[in-house]
Order: structure tokens, then C-alpha cells, then sequence
């Protein structure tokens, strides 16, 4: 039974990303220049989905614009706009359910970040005839995420909401597999948590306490939710990292004398000045000048960026946003058009910050 639908995440508020998404849907939220639910579509794709079917809040347009109708990937991706307000991420899967009917399906959550393919996780939901199966993986706060509960034997009994005190270090990823209907039955028989929502885990505990085969596999490789702001540098920085050489081409003008060490791509339209030192992994987007500075390792820079006298690190800066100071920034994310200009401290400085910004100087 090959998985060909996918329902993913594009919806949400991401309050604890303020105040980067107070502007920006989160899910178009760039990590190594590619907007954050390009990398899910692709794994997806990867894994033979040939169907995409994206959540968005009411009025959303940013998302669409950005993905498209999946012909890039070759497959088809339609939206659906959230009903009711944010009701937990099962009500999402609920609202998807006339697109599914009798199929199979993953449901992956947006801002779950891997290294790994999810191919072995196909296999083996294929290969043991399971009715759901959840991806877990290894972490040091599971009392963040949905934790698998094991008997004696090793048997997967239950999962837990966020649990106070977790029986084990495993998160239940965002990742999920399903066979026909059986999500769509759970859910008729779950309620709203506390917090009023309803939990992809209380799915999962009525699946497993009604006798379905449910399976938990080990992730591959690396995995993040990257549901705070130090989450979106690290996979920015572990995305780069892995990233080919071939990925990395020079579109750009160099001049004389510049200095690139390692892995440095370059945008159509780029200048680079022969005082300005590089270090890959970093990915300079179209159009940017940079001039007498040092720009990375680990730095996603979009396009039309200015970046001058700086020496910038481990960070995300989004379009046309100019640094030109004598500043050493690190595990920094800069918004869109943004401005960090050095002038005489005589003259008093003027700092227009939008709300909830942080300065750290
Ligand atoms: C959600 C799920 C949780 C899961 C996590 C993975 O939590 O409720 O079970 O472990 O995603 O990303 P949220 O990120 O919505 O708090």
C-alpha cells in the first residue's frame, strides 16, 4: 500500500517566533535561502507523494504565491483555508478529510526539519501492513512534544501530550503515516484537550487502546522542530552543512583580492568586493554588495542585501536588508528590510525597532 497523499501544515500563528513571523507566514520562513516548507515538500516528493493538500489561515495569499501548484516538483498541491479558527493540528487532518477519502496518507507538520529521507519509514508502514506509524527521535526536552510510552517488552501502549514527567527521551516527530479511515474514526472519538485543541496524540493513544497496529520507528539522521527562534539557526546552520559543493555556484562578480574559503554560493547580480573575506557553508541571494567584511560560515543571506563593514556569523538575513557598520553579529536573524546603519553617536541615534524586537548590542 503506497502512500501517495500528503497533508501538510501551513497555518498557525508562531507566536514564539515573534517577531519574525508577525509579518511572514512562518512556513516561507527561509533556512539555507529555501522557504521552510519547501524543504517538507520536498522529502515528501523524495517519498513518492504525488499529492499535496496545505492547510492556510483565513485570507492567507503570501503561501500560495510562494508554492505554487506543485508543478515545480511534478505533482499537485491544493489548499484549503482552516475553518472555525485553530482548533489543534488533528482538526486539520479532520478538514482535509474530503480529499483523502479511502487512501492512505502522511501528515507532516511544516516546521519539522530533517536530514534524513523518510523512505525507510514508508518500507516498513508498507512492508508490516500498520495502520499508523510514527516517527520518533531522540531529545533532551520531550516534555515539548508528544512521547511514546513503552511496556516491558519494548511495545509501543500509548502517547502522551507534552507529559510533565516523560517515561522516556523520545519525541513523536511530526511526521505521521496512516492507513485508510482510520484517523477519520479516531478522531470521531477524541476530544479537546485542556488547552482546547485536538491533539494529534489523543489520535494516537485511541488508535493503540482500540487494538490498531500502530508502529513507532527511529528517525535517520538529524531532526529539529523548529518551533523557537535558536531552532531556525541550527537547521539553517545543519541544512547548509550538508548541502553539496554542486550547490553552491558563483553567479556572481568577485573582485580582485576578495578571499572564499569553502562551500559559497553566489547570486545572479552579486558584487563582491576585493576587501571582503567568505567562508562557506553561505549562500548569497541576487543582487546583494558586500563590502569590507567577513560573511560566515553558516549565513543565509537573501536577496538584495547590503552588508558593509560588518562581520557576520551563524545567521539568517531576509531580503533587501542592509547592515553597513562595524559590528560582529552572530546567531542573529534580520528581517526583511531591514536597516542597521552606523552614524555619529554625537548626533543621538534614532532607532526605529518594530515590537518585540531584540537588541542585543
Ligand atoms: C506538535 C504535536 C506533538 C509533536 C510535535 C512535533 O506539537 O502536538 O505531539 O511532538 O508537534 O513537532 P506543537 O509543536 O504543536 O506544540
Amino acid at each position: 500500500m503506497h502512500i501517495k497523499k500528503a497533508i501538510l501544515t501551513g497555518g498557525g500563528r508562531a507566536t514564539r517566533l515573534h517577531p519574525i513571523t508577525t509579518t511572514i507566514n512562518k512556513h516561507v520562513l527561509p533556512l539555507a535561502n529555501k522557504p521552510m516548507i519547501f524543504h517538507a515538500i520536498e522529502k515528501a516528493v523524495k517519498a513518492g507523494i504525488k499529492e499535496i493538500f496545505i492547510n492556510t489561515n483565513p485570507g492567507e495569499t503570501e503561501l500560495q504565491q510562494y508554492i505554487g501548484d506543485g508543478g515545480h516538483w511534478g505533482i499537485d498541491i491544493t489548499f484549503f483555508e482552516q475553518t472555525g479558527g485553530p482548533q489543534g493540528i488533528a482538526h486539520v487532518v479532520k478538514e482535509a478529510e474530503k480529499f483523502i477519502g479511502h487512501d492512505p496518507f502522511m501528515f507532516y507538520l511544516s516546521d519539522n526539519i530533517l536530514l534524513g529521507g523518510l523512505n525507510e519509514l514508508f518500507d516498513e508502514f508498507s512492508a508490516g501492513k500498520y495502520d499508523c506509524m510514527l516517527a520518533l527521535s531522540e531529545v533532551n526536552d520531550p516534555e515539548r512534544f508528544g512521547v511514546p510510552v513503552f511496556d516491558t517488552q519494548h511495545n509501543l501502549i500509548d502517547v502522551l501530550e507534552k507529559p510533565q514527567n516523560p517515561p522516556n527521551n523520545f519525541a513523536v516527530t511530526g511526521i505521521y503515516l496512516y492507513g485508510p479511515r482510520v484517523f477519520f474514526e479516531a478522531f470521531d472519538h477524541i476530544e479537546k484537550s485542556t488547552r482546547g485543541e485536538y491533539e494529534i496524540s489523543s489520535i494516537h493513544s485511541y488508535l493503540l487502546k482500540t487494538g490498531k497496529k500502530v508502529g513507532a520507528k527511529e528517525i535517520t539522521g538529524w531532526w529539529k522542530d523548529t518551533g523557537k527562534i535558536e531552532d531556525l539557526l541550527i537547521a539553517n546552520r545543519l541544512l547548509l552543512e550538508k548541502m553539496d559543493t554542486a550547490d553552491f555556484p558563483n553567479h556572481g562578480i568577485v573582485e580582485e583580492g576578495a578571499r572564499i574559503h569553502g562551500n559559497v554560493h553566489i547570486g545572479l547580480g552579486s558584487r563582491i568586493a576585493g576587501d571582503v573575506t567568505l567562508n562557506g557553508p553561505l549562500i548569497i541571494g541576487e543582487n546583494c554588495i558586500m563590502k569590507q567584511c567577513t560573511v560566515g560560515p553558516c549565513v543565509a543571506i537573501g536577496s538584495g542585501c547590503e552588508v558593509i563593514g560588518a562581520h557576520v556569523e551563524d545567521s539568517i538575513i531576509l531580503d533587501n536588508t542592509e547592515i553597513n557598520a562595524d559590528l560582529f553579529i552572530r546567531n542573529s536573524i534580520l528581517g526583511k528590510n531591514v536597516k542597521i546603519i552606523k552614524k555619529s553617536s554625537t548626533e543621538g541615534r534614532s532607532i526605529i525597532v518594530g515590537d518585540k524586537s531584540v537588541i542585543e548590542l
